[in-house]
């Protein structure tokens, strides 16, 4: 495979071991705020986020391609409110549909077909990732509209 194509694969499974990273911390936030619904979400995200990452390192040895490990940022995890993380999340979905973007045109200039058909199911999935927050945004906006307490949410989470 094409060297800065798997250079930026490489890049890509450590953004998805972020992403797990990034929704543990935000298990943790719930948890001890005891919103545990909410905390469960997050952990069924972070499990998701590490199939992703897998998925693509299995990929990269199919293709005999070189793994390549590099550092996984701390979150930053100074969240405001229930709200605010989910904003953050949202972001972050938006962050890494860029980069599978980005990606995907690669591998067409690369003319390897076979990586655009491997990240097609990525930037599918991005939809459904970032349709998953956004709702969780208008949900929790709704919520406190109504004057509902969150735990309501909360409760039907868990
Ligand atoms: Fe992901
Ligand atoms: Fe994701």
């Amino acid at each position: 495979m094409n060297e800065k194509l798997t250079e930026e694969l490489n890049l890509q499974m450590n953004r998805e071991f972020f992403s797990s990273y990034l929704y543990y911390a935000m298990n943790t936030y719930f948890k001890e705020i005891t919103l545990d619904g909410f905390a469960k979400y997050m952990k069924k995200q972070a499990k998701e986020e590490l199939k992703h990452a897998q998925g693509i390192h299995d990929y990269l040895i199919d293709r005999n391609a070189k793994i390549n490990y590099s550092r996984i940022e701390a979150p930053d995890i100074n969240w405001l409110n229930p709200l605010d993380v989910f904003e953050y999340a949202y972001k972050h979905e938006k962050f890494i549909t860029g980069h599978l973007h980005q990606l995907h045109k690669m591998a067409e200039e690369k003319n390897d077909l076979a990586c655009q058909i491997f990240l097609n199911g990525y930037i599918v999935e991005q939809v459904e990732e970032e349709a998953k927050f956004y709702k969780m945004i208008e949900r929790i906006k709704t919520n406190a509209e109504c004057n509902c307490n969150l735990n309501n949410l909360n409760i039907e989470l868990m």
